[in-house]
């Protein structure tokens, strides 16, 4: 059951770039290109690879060497026109990630990437095809092959960790005791994976998030052949089964987990989102995020940044020091839902900032909401220090962040957080690293979930008998 849980959410490791070097003339034959990107059988939402550019003796650069330093076209050799967008984001730090999003399947693509008219590294690359767009319904018959084509991680230690309270799971068991214990009063998924067909039975009123887990799950059917699965989707923001071994625990999927939990943690669906809409209705996901990490470390302004809703007492506690202590601490609320808005303490409501514009900040203060705040992945994402509140509660890949190296850590009551922006202060130079990557059955009352139709630009399956 595990291994159709190693989605490839792209999380990469990145380190800020803080040495010098580089500069020089930058050369088409030494610069680097690299990623799944260059590769046909890597289906994704947007495909992507990076640039490194290096100068003429062999130096990276450590700094962009201008927005537009390289051109990618890509095209499709065999047709008239070649429906894709293509981006290419500068990371600042003298490497791009160029992406690209296919609107239509082709027979083979060619990516050539230049610099003044020069072809850098190995270009043209030629993408043998079948090439593959998102919506194409052309699953790859072995997940085995799969997984190595995608380059998955061998193992993930959180979903370890969480499929290691059960041993074994019997659908016949679950599909009625999981609806007992929680049908009534909790939102619910119960999702059969069959001939990689997705059904669904809902429980509860507020089940709209279920078509975040419906997309993910449509959109892995379309590359792989999924293993017969049943499972449970908790769709509310609390973590649910807080029994603990010996009592027989219920294998639940959330999007959050705590240390008073036993649920099994997969990717938010904010996430799992961000990645399906890539370069469409989405503008925050985890590679437009390091395009757009704002001014240089030492033009950042040295006042710590907090925008947010009021979720939750600690954030009341956040902006009633930030009005204590504007020069230190620059939080306020967008929105008052929870709590009773008390202009006297809290101030007035202010106006949503765009995402990008928090890396003017030098500190990035992270504080839960209800759960986990789903934005750390961005706030990591960027160049801006991360300081987070110690919590129960966690996202899929927070265990594998480590305090002080990927953000530094506050007390979870912020008794600390002002000695803690101090330190920041004073060592300014050191350098943070921030992180980015029974049977099943159809059941009665479940219905189909449905491949959306792709219309205008059908594609041929050649891997269907
Ligand atoms: C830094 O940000 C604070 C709070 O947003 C603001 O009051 C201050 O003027 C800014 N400082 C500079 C130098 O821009």
């Amino acid at each position: 059951m595990c291994s159709i849980w190693r989605w490839c959410v792209a999380l990469g490791v990145f380190a800020l770039g803080a040495a010098a070097g580089g500069g020089g003339r930058l050369s088409a034959e030494r610069s680097a290109v690299w990623g799944p990107g260059l590769r046909a059988e890597a289906v994704l939402p947007a495909r992507y690879f990076y640039l490194q550019a290096v100068d003429t003796e062999g130096q990276r650069f450590t700094s962009s060497p201008g927005e537009n330093a390289f051109q990618v076209k890509i095209t499709a050799p065999d047709e008239q026109f070649t429906r894709v967008g293509v981006q290419v984001l500068d990371r600042k730090d003298g490497s791009f990630i160029v992406r690209y999003r296919m609107y239509a399947s082709y027979k083979s693509l060619k990516i050539e990437v230049k610099t003044k008219d020069k072809h850098v590294a190995k270009s043209p690359y030629i993408l043998k095809g079948p090439v593959y767009h998102e919506n194409c319904d052309c699953p790859q018959e072995e997940s085995s092959v799969w997984l190595e084509e995608m380059s998955c991680p061998q193992v993930f230690p959180q979903i370890q960790r969480d499929l290691a309270h059960f041993p074994v799971v019997d659908p016949d068991k679950i599909a009625i005791e999981i609806p007992q214990r929680f049908g009534q009063r909790q939102s619910l998924c119960h999702y059969t994976i069959k001939d990689n067909e997705v059904y669904i039975k809902t429980y509860g009123e507020h089940v709209g998030f279920r078509i975040f887990m419906d997309a993910i799950l449509l959109s892995l059917t379309r590359k792989v052949k999924m293993p017969d699965v049943e499972f449970f989707v908790n769709l509310g923001d609390w973590p649910l089964e807080r029994k603990k071994p010996p009592q027989s625990l219920h294998p639940i999927f959330s999007w959050c987990g705590s240390s008073e939990s036993k649920d099994i943690v997969m990717p938010t669906y904010d996430l799992t989102d961000s990645v399906l809409e890539t370069m469409g209705r989405v503008s925050l996901d985890m590679m437009s995020v390091q395009a757009n990490t704002g001014p240089s470390w030492e033009d950042k302004n040295t006042t710590a940044f907090w925008r947010g809703r009021d979720s939750r007492k600690e954030r009341l506690e956040l902006v009633k020091l930030s009005r204590k202590y504007p020069e230190i601490i620059d939080a306020a609320f967008t929105n008052f839902f929870f709590f009773k808005h008390d202009e006297n303490l809290y101030g007035p409501i202010v106006k949503h900032i765009s995402f990008f514009d928090f890396f003017k900040y030098k500190y990035q203060i992270n504080i839960d909401g209800t759960v986990a705040a789903y934005r750390l992945p961005y706030l990591l994402a960027g160049n801006s220090v991360v300081l987070k509140q110690d919590s129960i509660y966690y996202e899929h890949f927070y265990n594998e962040l480590q305090p002080w190296k990927h953000y530094i850590p506050f007390k979870s009551d912020l008794s600390d957080l002002l000695e803690k922006l101090q330190w920041a202060k004073e060592h300014d130079e050191e350098e943070y690293s921030s992180l980015q990557v029974s049977e099943p059955k159809v059941r009665d009352g479940m219905e189909k979930v449905q491949q959306p139709d792709d219309d205008l630009f059908p594609c041929t399956c050649h891997r269907k008998k």
